[in-house]
């Protein structure tokens, strides 16, 4: 603890306190107390009474509440939010525990000063009870939030163990919920968002809330590597401006899903709403999309590098590639290269096995594929996924598949015809408002 002195300006970055005049704010420190803290020390404690609240000087602090006998991580709060205040206003023992999660200052309010300021500013009033209620429902919507998705990984998973299945796959890639929770920079004040644990929270909690719940399954999950999605919205992307991949996040967060027996990691790229080609590199773009400008070599090839990386960073963990389809009948020896070099345990292949469901047997019955019987990489399958349609292989099932993708087409192109009426209508809307 010490008496250094604190900033005023601090004071007015937090809401509560920023409609305070300067002599109230300079008051207010004089009066108040600086307190600093270490990580780890406890500044508030559930349901021990406290008659003081704080403002947050420096650093950050973990909100904690106990729920079915675990930590949860309610909010962090950083340099000007207020802690304590409604268990320090209404004299009530505080509902949470607040923490410091590493070197940090706060100006310590005791309830006398605090009252004294109340009663000479009734709009500061106003504020901390704005701040009270909105702090009240958040918790109640993230506690209900949490569990409600948490209880459907595990419903779902205790259906795939009654169905049989041996383990299940928490899918963290393509842009889904985990996926997009890793890259959810811009929320720093929520118990998903901001720090790398926060981000990572809910795929670690789904796959402990699965293991312990459903006795005898085991829990892996599909993993993008490299979400192509610039800073501050893609996971695995530089965070130095430019949009190359930055491993370091990603191979964290794989140590971690080791330590909680993760078997085997299968990994991806690519968010396919956003850009389709980083996952699957293709010779034909989707409708209404342009040919990317890198060759889809450099595509396979981005995955080859990025799947090595993470193999040669985790040698014991069986790591599953994909991304080989464009290769057509050359894939096996590519995938054979791979393996055989330590740069994967396994290999996925995708669209290559929607054209060629039997190319496991015929490969090892023939040591080399058929050319004319492979994916040729022309983006039918993926335009009817997109439509909604049953996907299939529209070149090497045509006689299934080929209608099912004039229909994708039809409802591409209806999409298309929508888009852009609605971008001329809003055109001229622009103009006749100029
Ligand atoms: C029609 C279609 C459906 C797909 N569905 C899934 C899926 O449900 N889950 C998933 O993780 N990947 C899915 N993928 C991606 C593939 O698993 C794979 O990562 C991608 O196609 C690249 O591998 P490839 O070059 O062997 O096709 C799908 C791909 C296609 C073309
Ligand atoms: S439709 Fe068939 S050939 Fe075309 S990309 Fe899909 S699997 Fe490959």
């Amino acid at each position: 603890m010490d008496q250094n002195i604190i900033n005023p300006e601090i004071l007015k970055t937090s809401t509560f306190l920023s409609s305070l005049p300067d002599p109230q704010l300079e008051w207010l420190v004089k009066n108040g107390k600086s307190v600093s803290l270490e990580s780890g020390d406890i500044l508030i404690e559930e349901n021990v009474s406290q008659d003081a609240f704080y403002v947050v000087a420096e650093g950050d602090f973990e909100v904690i509440r106990q729920a079915e006998g675990k930590e949860v991580v309610l909010a962090v709060q950083g340099c000007g939010q207020i802690l304590g205040e409604m268990s320090a206003i209404a004299e009530v023992p505080p509902t949470a525990t607040v923490r410091a999660m590493g070197p940090s200052r706060v100006l310590k309010i005791n309830r006398d000063v605090f009252n004294q300021l109340i009663s000479n500013n009734p709009s500061t009033a106003m504020n901390l009870v704005r701040t009270a209620m909105l702090r009240l429902r958040n918790t109640e919507v993230m506690l209900n939030q949490r569990e409600k998705l948490a209880s459907l990984g595990t419903l779902a998973a205790g259906l795939a163990h009654e169905a049989g299945f041996d383990g299940v796959d928490v899918k963290a890639c393509h842009g889904y919920l985990v996926s997009e929770l890793l890259a959810s920079f811009t929320r720093p004040d929520s118990r998903y968002g901001g720090s790398f644990e926060n981000r990572t929270r809910f795929l670690i909690e789904t796959a402990d809330k699965i293991k312990q719940q459903v006795r005898g399954i085991f829990v892996t999950g599909r993993l993008s590597l490299y979400d192509a999605v610039p800073f501050p919205h893609g996971f695995g992307v530089s965070q130095k401006g430019s949009d190359e991949p930055d491993l370091a996040e990603p191979l964290r967060l794989i140590k971690r899903l080791k330590e909680i027996d993760f078997p085997v990691l299968a990994v991806s790229l690519g968010v396919p709403a956003y850009q389709s080609h980083f996952g699957r590199p293709s010779d034909k773009p989707l409708i209404g999309q342009k040919l990317p400008d890198e060759h889809p070599l450099v595509g396979v090839a981005r995955w080859l590098r990025l799947t090595s990386e993470v193999q040669r960073a985790f040698p014991s963990l069986p790591v599953v590639g994909a991304g080989y389809s464009w290769l057509r009948h050359l894939f096996p020896y590519v995938a054979a290269a791979m393996v055989e070099s330590e740069r994967t345990s396994l290999i996925g292949l995708g669209r290559g096995s929607i054209a060629c469901p039997g190319w496991v047997n015929a490969l090892a019955a023939d040591g080399v594929l058929d050319p004319r019987k492979v994916c040729v990489s022309c983006s039918k399958c993926s335009q009817m996924l997109r439509a909604g349609c049953a996907v299939g292989c529209a070149v090497q099932d045509a006689e299934v598949y080929q209608s099912e993708y004039r229909e994708a087409r039809k409802r591409a192109r209806q999409v298309r015809r929508t888009e852009q009426q609605t971008a001329w209508s809003a055109g001229r809307r622009r103009k006749r408002k100029a």
